[in-house]
């Protein structure tokens, strides 16, 4: 049977603008690139993700009451997510991302939470009804709603996977609980720990001071071009990344986690979870936006097969 996971997280529509470069303070810039609306928000990223590569996945958050609401519910359903647990906020609009991307594929995000940030406890009391498998977690919604979402996960003895970002110095990994998988990219990592992961040694001892904040099974340290790094608080293993033509790597590391979460649900090894997510991050960053260039189950599959023959 399948296994079902929760996202309780963040959902936003993306403005996507592609330019040679961003202009300096003060400075109008004229670019005949494009731009164009995709959903996104790092929740709603990776539930896009899991639910792509045949997932049973339910999502929990907070949506304006606005033309963009419409859009981004209608784009949830086609691709099979649970909305049961979207809630329609009128007292917000719903949450927008400026993403601006340039052509050397380097993006600067500005985002505007909006209804994101009155996702509360209720909601995710309510949702945790749907008996999750598993709870998915980023940072893109209010801290009290993580910390009930973790104390419901408790209760039903299920496991939690968190994505690091975005990454706050001051969070309370104490009120979490345990954590199953914790997957912060490089930036979230020298935020949280003052050591950036520039090579392996650096990988570990970033590792091992994230580990000493939290009671948590695996680190997963998101490494862009370079793979990832696992730590299960004794051993560490790396996962080299597939070599893509890099167009856009907006969301990939939501992706990156969303397909991490499934795969490691299915088949309990945190190795080829991660190799498997490295391949989907691989095909998201070939392609622009962030939910729109998520791969099904099948396109993966083609695209290992394909290195593999290399
Ligand atoms: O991680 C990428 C996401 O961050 C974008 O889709 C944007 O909405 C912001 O939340």
């Amino acid at each position: 049977m399948k296994k079902r996971i929760l996202v309780v997280s963040s959902a936003n529509m993306d403005l996507l603008l592609n330019m040679n470069r961003v202009p300096g303070a003060g400075e109008t810039i004229k670019d005949n690139g494009k731009y164009s609306y995709m959903p996104g928000g790092k929740g709603a990223n990776a539930a896009i993700t899991i639910a792509k590569l045949g997932g049973d996945c339910v999502f929990c958050a907070r949506l304006g009451d606005d033309a963009n609401a419409s859009l981004l519910k209608k784009f949830y359903t086609d691709n099979k997510i649970d909305t049961r647990f979207i809630k329609s906020d009128s007292s917000a609009q719903t949450g927008l991302a400026v993403v601006m991307v340039e052509s050397s594929a380097a993006n600067r995000i500005v985002a505007y939470p909006g209804a994101n940030a009155n996702l509360c406890s209720d909601d995710v009391e309510e949702a945790f009804m749907c008996y999750p498998d598993a709870l998915y977690l980023n940072f893109e919604i209010p801290f009290e709603s993580i910390v009930t979402a973790c104390s419901y996960a408790k209760k039903q003895n299920i496991p939690i996977i968190i994505d690091g970002g975005p990454a706050n110095t001051n969070t309370r990994f104490d009120l979490l609980g345990e954590i199953e998988i914790f997957s912060p990219n490089e930036v979230e990592t020298y935020k949280y720990t003052g050591i950036s992961p520039t090579n392996m040694e650096n990988c570990l001892r970033a590792a091992s001071a994230l580990y000493k904040k939290m009671k948590v099974k695996y680190i997963v340290i998101k490494l862009g071009e370079r793979g990832c790094f696992i730590y299960d608080g004794i051993h560490y293993n790396v996962c080299a990344s597939y070599e893509t033509d890099v167009i856009d790597t907006t969301g990939a590391g939501d992706a990156f986690t969303g397909a991490m979460t499934l795969k490691y649900l299915q088949s309990g090894d945190i190795i080829n979870a991660c190799k498997y997510a490295n391949a989907v991050g691989a095909i998201v960053v070939s392609r622009p936006g962030a939910s729109s260039g998520i791969p099904t189950s099948e396109e993966v599959g083609e695209f290992i097969k394909s290195r593999e023959l290399v």
